[in-house]
């Protein structure tokens, strides 16, 4: 069996639910279950006994040894993480304690489990860590995308937090030998997002007739990846990647944040008529805002055989179909929580 940390967030949900679409081999999922970690994205799986729930933080080493020993993975799937910018911006500290400590103390009982196993076992073992494209930084509008030899420069508190994540995982295969893997991906959408992130926030804003606020002047560029190919180059890195290496993922959608909005509202449109685009609002902008990500691929293609199998065209046609579908999933999500943090973040935004 595996064991994914993360598993009840929005891309840890889906490798999830992939990974039992395809293999019978069972999930132990450890997640906290905070804000971002919803149980319902899970419920399909109810009563499925290849997936285990545990919640429970990677900070707390004693039941992460515990887990290890008691069910014996044969890999570790690491997603759990504060993941939102703007959050990291309001509040860094979490992103500190889940991404870098949590990150170190997993990797320790890692450590310790895998020095203990035999031999076989031992050489087969995996230590997957995900990670994201912004550790590399801000790219200038000509600049080649990023490769993975490209120096880290995070500018934001969830970048650095991550982008030293990335530096300890680093370090237990060089000191220790563990073997571990990393990738860097770029930015996901999808069913099962958060209503936080740009692709979710204005679909859902756009379907209640709310504004569409756009930072600072929209044209900065992200490289938009369906989650699904996402999960599918995890799978893939996992079974065939070389211990110690990093892996670039991205899908070659390479888009303006406006041009995202825009195409939204005349998908909606389409599907639900009504004027989107006047709902269109430039707010200030985030602070440090980076201009450019864009993700150069080839390495995981050449080396593994990867390719994604969504265009943006296609992807962002699915997500929109499925966040038509599960209102109710959407309304679930929008509780008091939420409510709270679009109203004190967008506050800060107003122009
Ligand atoms: P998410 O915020 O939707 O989910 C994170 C999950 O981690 C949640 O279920 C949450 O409950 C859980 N979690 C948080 N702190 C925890 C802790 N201390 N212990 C156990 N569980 C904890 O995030 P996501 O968008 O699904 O991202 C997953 C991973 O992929 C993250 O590591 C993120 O940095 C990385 N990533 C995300 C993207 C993206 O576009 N979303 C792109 C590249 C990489
Ligand atoms: O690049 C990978 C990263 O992508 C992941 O590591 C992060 O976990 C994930 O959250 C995402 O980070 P971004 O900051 O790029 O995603 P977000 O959806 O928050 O914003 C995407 C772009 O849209 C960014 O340029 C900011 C802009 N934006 C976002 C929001 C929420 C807006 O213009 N308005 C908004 O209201």
């Amino acid at each position: 069996m595996i064991l994914v940390t993360g598993g009840a967030g929005f891309i840890g949900a889906n490798f999830v639910l992939d990974w039992l679409a395809q293999s019978d081999e069972p999930i132990i999922n450890l997640d906290k279950l905070t804000y971002a970690g919803n149980l319902q994205n899970l419920a399909s799986l109810e009563g499925d006994p290849r997936h285990i729930f545990i919640q429970g933080d990677i900070k707390d080493r004693e039941k992460v040894a515990a887990l290890l020993s008691q069910y014996q993975p044969r890999a570790i799937i690491h997603l759990a993480a504060e993941s939102h910018v703007d959050r990291s911006i309001h509040g860094p500290e979490d992103f500190i304690q889940t991404n870098i400590v949590g990150t170190f103390r997993l990797l320790e009982a890692a450590r310790q489990y895998w020095q203990n196993l035999e031999e076989r076992t031992r050489q087969a073992f995996r230590f997957l860590h995900v990670s994201t494209d912004e550790v590399y930084g801000s790219l200038c509008k000509d600049a080649p995308a990023f490769t993975e030899t490209h120096c880290y420069q995070p500018n934001s508190p969830y970048s650095a937090s991550k982008a030293s994540s990335d530096q300890l995982v680093r370090a237990y295969h060089h000191t220790y030998g563990l073997p571990t893997l990393i990738t860097n991906c770029s930015n996901n959408y999808g069913p099962f997002q958060f209503p936080e992130k740009l692709i979710p926030l204005m679909i859902v804003n756009a379907l209640a007739g709310r504004p569409l606020p756009i930072y600072g002047d929209g044209q900065q560029i992200r490289d938009w990846l369906y989650v699904k190919d996402h999960c599918s180059a995890l799978r893939c890195v996992l079974e065939h990647g070389k211990p110690g290496e990093t892996y670039n993922i991205g899908g070659w959608n390479e888009k303006p944040n406006i041009e995202i909005v825009q195409t939204i509202c005349e998908l909606l449109n389409a599907l639900r008529p009504a004027d989107y685009h006047k709902l269109i609002t430039y707010v200030a902008d985030r602070p440090g805002h980076d201009r450019r990500y864009a993700i150069d691929a080839r390495k995981i293609e050449r080396e593994l055989g990867w390719k994604p199998v969504e265009t943006f065209e296609t992807g962002i046609r699915k997500t929109i179909q499925w966040y038509l579908e599960h209102q109710t999933w959407v309304a679930s999500v929008q509780s008091g929580e939420y409510q709270k943090w679009i109203e004190t973040h967008y506050q800060g935004h107003a122009g």
